[in-house]
């Protein structure tokens, strides 16, 4: 059963947007791949330990858990991502690997992990007190908790200045809480804290990292894929043709300082966070 208030992000994340980040999951992966790296290391996964990775989407942090741990469970409320997670575990021959579609606010599991993990998974709750008091109950008694999560949107180079250029083009946009779900719900480190600590978790610990992110070969493509992902790309999808080619136009020279950069990147900043129970 699922969390009445989650049916938006069930519907988004079924539709277009899992289409696409099953056609892209191999640039997106590349993209986030520092960021991979960073968190699978503070995980510290060990031999014979049950995982539970939230929102795993196209698998790719549980496969690679999964070659160290005893079993990894992927849970995700996306039907097109889970299933590519189950086809790359198969084609890798990875078989303590299971993908389970649920919602992970309010799924029941026993007490059977050893590590809660998540890659940019657990910012999309409704009702993130409740989320991760339920999560809370699925560690073992001494179990731990680590996932990654965006700071700021304004700290974050891939989001501020594709944002900065596009928006003044594009139709005004319905305002965003700085609670509401989304990539940014945990920029907050109070916030963070406070619903954690109300989840049960203690020891919490928040390290900022920065990295920077691979958005294609040259500025051509990141151009194409910053209108394809991130906030650009929601902007866009309710502008007209016109607003689009005006958008586009300043988000083209917005990105052409950066082009000697090669690969295209531009700068990302998270939250690396641990807790335990
Ligand atoms: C930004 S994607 C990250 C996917 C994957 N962890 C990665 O790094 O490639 C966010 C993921 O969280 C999942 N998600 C959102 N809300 C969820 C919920 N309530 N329960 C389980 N998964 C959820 C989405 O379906 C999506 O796969």
């Amino acid at each position: 059963m699922s969390n009445p208030s989650n049916a938006d992000q069930i519907a988004f994340w079924n539709g277009e947007a899992g289409e696409k980040w099953v056609k892209s999951q191999d640039r997106l992966d590349k993209m986030l791949a520092g960021i991979s790296d960073e968190i699978v290391k503070t995980a510290r996964a060990a031999p014979g330990e049950a995982i539970l990775d939230i929102g795993c989407g196209c698998g790719e942090t549980s496969l690679r858990l999964a070659k160290t741990a005893g079993r990894v469970v992927g849970i995700d409320i996306s039907r097109p991502m889970l299933a590519r997670a189950a086809q790359r575990a198969k084609d890798a021959g990875i078989a303590n690997f299971k993908a389970i579609e649920a919602d992970a606010s309010d799924h029941s599991f026993g007490a059977e992990f050893d590590l809660l993990f998540s890659r940019f998974g657990v910012m999309f709750f409704a009702d993130p007190d409740r989320a991760f008091a339920n999560l809370r109950k699925s560690l073992k008694p001494g179990g731990r908790l680590a996932f990654v999560c965006w700071r700021d949107w304004r700290d974050n180079e891939w989001a501020r200045v594709p944002i900065a250029a596009a928006r003044p083009h594009l139709p005004p946009q319905p305002p965003m809480g700085p609670e509401d779900p989304g990539p940014f719900a945990f920029a907050d480190l109070a916030r963070l804290r406070r619903i954690l600590s109300s989840g049960g978790f203690d020891e919490i610990t928040a390290r900022p990292f920065d990295t920077q992110m691979h958005l294609g070969a040259d500025h051509e493509e990141a151009l194409a894929h910053t209108q394809e992902f991130g906030p650009v790309a929601r902007m866009m999808a309710a502008a007209s043709d016109a607003e689009k080619a005006k958008a586009v136009a300043a988000l083209s020279a917005a990105l052409k300082p950066f082009a000697d950069r090669k690969p295209f990147t531009l700068g990302g900043a998270v939250w690396i966070v641990t807790a335990r129970i």
